[in-house]
């Protein structure tokens, strides 16, 4: 059977997915590594909290004999009680009230982005806009200097292809990864004490303050959660907005509806994150021996969620391979994606995507609504866990 995986596959994995839903509700990956590809076990998974990491448990299965404190993504790689800690101490700051306050700024930011772009006639959309809509706004909202982006952007390139499972990996591309994580470590640690002298009104001058109070956090703790933000912050929302500007420039009739109706946009970017899914493959651990499938899994063992797949599955989504900008019609009663994951990792970051998608693609609609692809067979990055082109030539007319 093809792997979802594989290069060959990339541009176009929906028959890959299809094969596999067809032919079962597990599939043996690699010893101790199964595939998940239906909706409805995903989605339970997800919920369950018999499923968890179990790297501090040291029965991860998908970095076999790594120290936990070398990997990037803090409380992303947690199970409770200290996943909830680390997590509640962050999520104030990205509840869909507090990132509504948000709108006018990321306004202007993608203003100022298409403004230059629609100027010079001609655009790569990830690099000159895609990448850089999200990337500003979450330096802004940590309290990181923008103008930093070209230090620590190759170390988030190094991160987000070193969160597959390390059996895809090259050694160069794990020896990467750890130099990354400690290249951050650096980084934030300069910059905490930085704030520690002059707090701002940032959320690292926030957690600096939480440090110092009675939840003590340490140093390592604060970078850890300021890097995982910058990362999870940044990329994922820009393969969100390439892969709709790509899936919106192949459909020409959903695109007009759009133009027509930019109130549509927040509907037509749940759509967007179901057909084309940024993460398309999270990952869970048995925490203990689990029956799943009508197959006894031991305590330890990795399944791979096809959340890609999950968003195709027809038992769900009517004519799932179809993009339909209006699928998510709350009169259509469609069941949620799960593009977001849900459960106690729910995407913190969900609000914020979801505005800065919605401002880009409305502004953009508004102002370029018929830009034209000038590569219709982009290459897509070399991540698995992160799905999204790596350019993405465009003109303006
Ligand atoms: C977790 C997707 C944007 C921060 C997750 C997870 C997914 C996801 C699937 C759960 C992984 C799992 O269950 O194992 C996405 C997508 C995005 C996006 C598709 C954009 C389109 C953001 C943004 C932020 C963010 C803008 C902002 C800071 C996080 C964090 C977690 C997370 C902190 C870890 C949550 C936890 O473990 O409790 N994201 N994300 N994400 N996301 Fe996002």
């Amino acid at each position: 059977m093809v792997s979802p995986f594989d290069p060959e596959v990339r541009a176009d994995p929906a028959a890959a997915y299809r094969a596999l839903r067809e032919a079962g509700r597990l599939h043996d990956y690699v010893p101790g590594i199964h595939l998940v590809p239906h909706y409805a076990d995903c989605d339970v998974i997800f919920g369950d909290p018999d499923w968890g990491h179990g790297y501090f448990s040291g029965i991860n299965p998908f970095r076999p004999g790594i120290d936990p404190k070398t990997l990037p993504g803090s409380f992303l790689l947690m199970d409770p009680p200290d996943h909830t800690r680390l997590r509640s101490l962050v999520t104030k700051a990205f509840t869909p009230r507090a990132i509504a306050g948000l709108r006018t700024r990321i306004t202007e930011i993608a203003d100022d982005l298409l403004d230059h772009a629609i100027g010079w006639g001609e655009a790569d959309f990830v690099t000159d806009i895609a990448y850089r809509l999200p990337l500003t706004t979450i330096c802004e909202l940590l309290g990181v200097p923008a103008a930093d982006h070209a230090v620590f952007g190759q170390w988030a390139s190094a991160i987000s292809r070193g969160l597959d499972p390390d059996a895809m990996l090259t050694d160069e591309e794990k020896s990467a990864r750890a130099a990354a994580v400690a290249a951050f470590h650096g980084y934030f640690t300069e910059l905490i004490a930085e704030r520690a002298r002059t707090p701002g009104p940032d959320l690292l001058s926030g957690l600096v303050a939480v440090a110092e109070g009675e939840d003590r956090l340490s140093t390592k703790e604060i970078g850890d959660i300021g890097a995982l933000l910058l990362i999870a912050g940044h990329e994922t929302t820009m393969n969100l907005i390439a892969n709709g500007v790509l899936a919106l420039a192949r459909e020409p009739r959903q695109r007009e509806v759009l133009a027509d109706n930019p109130d549509l946009v927040p509907i037509a970017v749940e759509e967007f994150l179901r057909f084309d899914t940024p993460v398309p493959f999270p990952t869970r651990v048995a925490m203990r021996d689990l029956e799943f499938a009508g197959r006894s899994l031991p305590r330890g063992t990795g399944v791979i969620l096809l959340a890609a797949s999950a968003n195709r599955d027809p038992e769900v989504f009517t004519d799932p391979d179809r993009l339909d900008v209006l699928r998510f019609d709350p009169a259509r009663g469609t069941r949620k994606h799960l593009a977001f994951s849900h459960g106690p990792h729910f995407c913190l970051g969900a609000p914020l995507a979801r505005l800065e998608a919605t401002v880009l693609f409305d502004r953009l609609l508004r102002r370029a609504p018929d830009y034209e692809l000038l590569d219709t067979a982009p290459r897509y990055r070399s991540s698995v866990s992160m799905r999204g082109p790596e350019s993405l030539p465009v003109r303006f007319r």
